[in-house]
């Protein structure tokens, strides 16, 4: 596949120079491949096979919208998580059919504008949001095309911030309630029930809780079709884990064959709901060393000019990215805490981080940045939010650019 290429002898994003854009535009800076974004997006379609498919890139990994309309074009269709991220991927130009409609905890106005434009599923919570939407539909005089998503009661393997299936977690109807939360639904005016829904985690690495997942709720589906209920999909949402350290990570083609051998039988169309495979290895965090100083232990705090405002993973998960080097630098390796520039002991980029020692204004790279990167990153500190750039057929051009003071305070009095 296309995208980075990482080397002693010089880094490169499908044939332009990182370091030659942080060099126009400053750092910090996000910078992606659209090649690869693209090819991600064609191997996991593929990898669906035959099967009656569709893939709703969730935009909650990365909504900039130079990426959704790129995704768009590619033929992705989209999983919005809020009002806003339907409004930015109608903005892409993704078909309001096109989106799937999901989140813990839509409002009533996320509601009435998720209907007023007519997506192509409202994937709900609950037996009180399917009241909810009921409303809005029987007030309109429409019937609103639903799913429900059910709780399979799944632990999946992950990092306990993000796995959403299991007995304690807020997301879904558990399955035991959901055979009679969707018969109420399939007898209300306003309601076509046409999915059912589940998503148990992202990072996933293995296969035991895709697997357990897709079997339960397509065998839950069955029991509604044979009950009369006309579902046309099974949505088995996102969470294809992808390798952050280098090691061999659950193998896209496996992912996809355990999905299609559970929905085949049935005859019901696949919808998987994928961020973080697509985009993560397609995006880097480029930054500058603003800081180097000695520790007491003999180890070096090496300070950049991003850090936890714009990459929140390793504050907030323990994550850890690779990280390159774009200014070589010779001399032997000493133990760096590659750390951030915002008040909070916790603002780190990666700890332990072995390279010679870098001078001020050398660029660092981080790695797999380009799912809950920049969609996570803040304004703490008053910090302005980075530029993003994208790479396309040998050139680059800014899909947003850096936030300026004025951008900061617009909404202020
Ligand atoms: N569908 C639903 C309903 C979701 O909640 C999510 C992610 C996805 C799809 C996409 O999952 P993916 O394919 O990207 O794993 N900020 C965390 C990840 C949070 C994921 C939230 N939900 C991180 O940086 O690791």
């Amino acid at each position: 596949m296309s995208g980075f290429t990482f080397s002693s002898t010089g880094t490169t994003c499908d044939g332009v120079d990182p370091a030659a854009i942080a060099a126009a535009e400053g750092t910090p800076l996000y910078v992606y491949s659209a090649a690869l974004i693209v090819a991600r997006y064609r191997a996991l379609d593929a990898a669906l096979g035959a099967h009656p498919h569709r893939v709703h890139y969730a935009l909650k990994a990365n909504s900039t919208l130079g990426l959704v309309r790129l995704l768009r074009s590619a033929g992705s269709a989209a999983d919005a998580n809020s009002g806003g991220e339907i409004a930015v991927a109608l903005r892409a130009g993704v078909h309001p059919r096109d989106i799937v409609f999901t989140g813990v905890g839509k409002t009533v106005a996320e509601l009435e504008y998720a209907v007023s434009i007519g997506v192509g599923a409202i994937n709900a919570e609950s037996g009180g949001e399917l009241d909810r939407i009921d409303r809005i539909a029987t007030a309109r005089g429409v019937r609103v095309r639903v799913a429900l998503r059910i709780n399979p009661g799944v632990e999946a393997d992950s990092h306990p911030g993000i796995v959403t299936g299991g007995p304690g977690h807020k997301f879904g109807v558990p399955i035991e309630e959901a055979g009679a939360v969707c018969r109420a639904a399939a007898g209300r005016k306003g309601l076509d029930l046409v999915g059912v829904h589940a998503h148990v985690g992202s990072q996933l690495t293995t296969l035991d809780a895709v697997a357990a997942t897709a079997s339960t709720i397509t065998r839950f589906a069955q029991e509604l079709r044979a009950d009369g209920v006309a579902l046309e999909h099974v949505d088995l949402g996102g969470g294809l884990g992808i390798s952050y350290d280098g090691n061999p990570a659950l193998a896209v083609t496996d992912y996809a064959r355990t999905l299609v051998d559970a929905v085949a039988p049935t005859g019901l169309t696949l919808l998987v709901e994928p961020g973080r495979w697509i985009v993560g290895p397609a995006g880097v965090l480029v930054a500058a060393v603003v800081d180097v100083k000695p520790q007491r232990n003999g180890r070096y705090f090496v300070v950049l000019d991003a850090g936890m405002s714009e990459l929140m993973r390793p504050a907030l998960y323990g994550a850890k990215h690779r990280l390159e080097r774009l200014t070589v630098r010779s001399g032997s390796d000493v133990t760096c805490d590659v750390v951030g520039p915002i008040c909070e002991t916790t603002d780190v980029i990666r700890l332990g981080q072995s390279m010679p020692l870098p001078e001020v204004g050398d660029l660092l790279l981080v790695r797999d940045a380009g799912a809950y990167g920049s969609a996570m990153a803040s304004n703490y500190n008053r910090r302005a939010l980075p530029p993003e750039v994208l790479v396309e057929g040998g050139a680059w051009r800014v899909i947003r650019r850096r936030q300026t003071v004025d951008d900061l305070l617009a909404c202020e009095s």
